[in-house]
């Protein structure tokens, strides 16, 4: 890991408080120097961090740009031990696609893929999926040794309601699962659900599932198409989730992690 990710790390666990720039730097064994640039560094990225002399460096909780420090640090050991492989990018074509991809190659279970937006995001029976920025939009790779449902109706029925708990858990909102697999709220969607499988064609034995899910979280919903724009809504809006994309996609990993 970057000095820049391991600064991002110690940031992203104490979100609440200042950290010194001496405690971090005798946790990492690097010059006050090294924490500067790598602090630079994030700022680049787009990162506010609040530094204040003798106090030391804040995350911002403006900044909501989703990592893999920043997930972690809503998940308890076990569920991050679980998630090892956790793979962001600013854009995809698809995230089912990269992480389809990354199954035929051998990727273990619980490897995911997440962007900040697609430019060919798909939905059930080959639909295209509007994913601009301000969605979340992710893909998680599970195998039999971890699963052990195999029936299609059986998975997709339980994916949805994983997705379902961890939103109304984390948000508090009342999301609806209605068939087969989009989440509403206030009878316009929020969210819709792609499973898609490997299997031999043999034996029909399912060797891989990809759960990929789309959800308008700080969404410009009246940006959208239309055609879509009406039947479409947002946990939030631009500007004003109180709970971070990390947060979601921490608990969402996590509900996924209880299927069997
Ligand atoms: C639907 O509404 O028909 C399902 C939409 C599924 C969209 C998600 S977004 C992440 C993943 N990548 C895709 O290309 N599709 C799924």
């Amino acid at each position: 890991m970057s000095s820049k990710d391991k600064v991002l790390e110690i940031l992203e666990n104490n979100k609440e408080d200042f950290t010194s720039g001496a405690a971090i730097a005798s946790s990492l064994g690097i010059s006050r120097n090294a924490i500067w640039k790598a602090i630079n560094e994030l700022r680049k990225d787009r990162y506010t961090i609040e530094a204040i002399s003798n106090k030391g460096y804040k995350l911002s909780s403006s900044s909501d740009i989703v990592s893999v420090p920043g997930i972690h640090s809503f998940m308890d050991d076990s569920t991050k031990k679980l998630f090892t492989d956790i793979n962001v990018y600013d854009t995809l074509a698809s995230t089912n696609r990269t992480a389809k991809e990354m199954a035929i190659a051998g990727a273990k279970s619980y490897t995911t893929v997440i962007a900040g937006s697609q430019t060919v995001g798909r939905g059930r029976r080959d639909h295209s999926f509007y994913s601009p920025e301000g969605g979340i939009y992710m893909s998680v790779i599970l195998r039999p040794d971890v699963l052990s449902l195999t029936e299609n109706d059986a998975i997709t029925l339980a994916t949805g309601n994983a997705v379902c708990t961890a939103i109304a858990g984390v948000t508090g909102l009342s999301p609806t699962l209605k068939p087969i697999n989009d989440l509403y709220i206030d009878d316009k969607k929020i969210c819709g659900i792609l499973t898609e499988a490997g299997t031999e064609f043999e034996t029909g034995e399912v060797h891989w599932i990809v759960i990929g899910i789309g959800i308008n979280f700080n969404s410009d919903i009246l940006a959208f198409p239309e055609g879509i724009k009406n039947r479409a809504t947002s946990l939030y809006a631009p500007g004003d989730a109180p709970i971070s994309k990390n947060q979601l996609i921490a608990e969402i990993l996590k509900q996924l992690s209880l299927l069997k």
